[in-house]
């Protein structure tokens, strides 16, 4: 056996998204303990620049030491009890794991279902919650990585607190390339992923609480039932003022590299990161109907950093995808659940969002279905 060196692959996939160098060279820093006193210094910077990202002042907003689906995992067993109700909103595979969250801890799951690559429909969450008075909480995907779609979470959030529920947001795919604004909707958990908008590698999951949700954590009346995801005792090792205690050892290195890809993040600004997301995605809708590819998502619920391309018929969209990888070394998605063979994923996030990475796959998307010339 030899050290493992990956092919150079442009990643414009469902995530993980084109890392850059200067977060390569972080991450490639010495490893120092994680009770250094440099290093925490470091957490509290990191800690500030996650509420930047989140537009948050939540005092409860760290990074969760494993990717996305233990931030989604986080929320729900922390804010969540055995014999609780929940709304979940189910328009892509996500929010199906949504409710296997709420399933296995013994909670009581009302789902909304909406028809995968529709946005969640707010009337339906509306009479529902009239239809369930108590409801512990209202969770929903605000970025559906699976379809492409982008739901209203400030009216989501909004029906949440008008009802007394907790909102649990997964911003998964959202932040960075959309506004996730936590504090003007009155959001009360929501987390996110390392590998997707912020383009740091994957493996951590930023999450913030709201005091509501906080207080909601206070006044359980069991123990969180996961040891390692119970944000009473990880707070113990993310509170500022010199008083850490250890609760697990931090992945050092990774947090260099999500600080280093916010600050990136913090020094193009956020409403900049937003407008390039928007241009970069409105150049791939042009370009992919200059080969007759069709984009299925009714344009105002579109994702600017994914992209569902519906299949052409009699097309093998497995083989396309083959030949993007082999003969142009670019990585694009399937699709996921009831949208495989259907559609493909085009991911434009972070720093793969570029005009140039968008003609890249046209281009080569156009030579794989004979639309366009070698
Ligand atoms: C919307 C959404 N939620 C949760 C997850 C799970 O994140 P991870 O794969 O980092 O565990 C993903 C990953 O693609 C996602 O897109």
């Amino acid at each position: 056996m030899k050290s493992f060196h990956p092919p150079e692959i442009l990643l414009l996939g469902p995530g993980p998204s084109p890392v850059p160098q200067r977060v390569l060279d972080a991450l490639a820093r010495p490893t120092v303990g994680h009770l250094d006193p440099s290093f925490v210094a470091m957490m509290d910077e990191l800690k500030e620049l996650l509420r930047f990202a989140f537009q948050t002042r939540n005092a409860l907003t760290i990074p969760i030491s494993a990717p996305g689906s233990a931030g989604m995992e986080a929320a729900f067993v922390n804010l969540v009890e055995p014999g609780d109700k929940v709304v979940i909103c189910r328009n892509g595979v996500f929010g199906g794991r949504m409710r296997e969250n709420v399933v296995r801890i013994g909670a009581i799951p009302i789902v909304v279902d909406d028809a995968f690559g529709t946005p969640i429909d707010i009337d339906k969450v509306e009479a529902t919650l009239m239809g369930h008075p108590g409801v512990k909480a209202l969770a929903f995907v605000h970025a559906e990585t699976s379809t492409g779609v982008e739901s209203d979470a400030a009216a989501l959030c909004a029906l949440a607190r008008e009802h007394g529920a907790l909102s649990i947001v997964d911003a998964v795919t959202s932040l960075g390339g959309i506004p996730v604004q936590t504090d003007s909707w009155g959001a009360d958990a929501v987390y996110s992923g390392s590998q997707k908008c912020l383009s740091a590698p994957p493996g951590l999951s930023p999450l913030t609480f709201s005091e509501r949700a906080v207080a909601a954590l206070k006044a359980r009346q069991r123990p969180v039932q996961s040891w390692f995801l119970d944000l009473s005792l990880v707070m113990g090792y993310w509170q500022g003022g010199g008083a850490r205690s250890y609760h697990h050892t931090a992945p050092v290195n990774m947090l260099y590299a999500l600080h280093e890809a916010l600050l990136c993040l913090s020094q193009e600004g956020l409403e900049a990161s937003f407008a390039r997301h928007r241009e970069n995605h409105l150049r791939l809708c042009r370009g992919l109907q200059s080969i007759d590819l069709e984009l299925p998502v009714a344009e105002r619920a579109r994702l600017p950093q994914l992209n569902a391309v519906g299949v052409p018929a009699g097309v093998d969209e497995a083989a396309v995808r083959r030949r993007l990888l082999t003969d142009f070394g670019i990585e694009i998605g399937a699709g996921l659940g009831e949208m495989a063979g259907k559609i493909w994923r085009i991911g434009l996030m972070g720093a793969g969002s570029t005009p140039q990475n968008v003609d890249r796959v046209v281009d080569a998307l156009g030579v794989c279905l004979g639309r366009r010339a070698a």
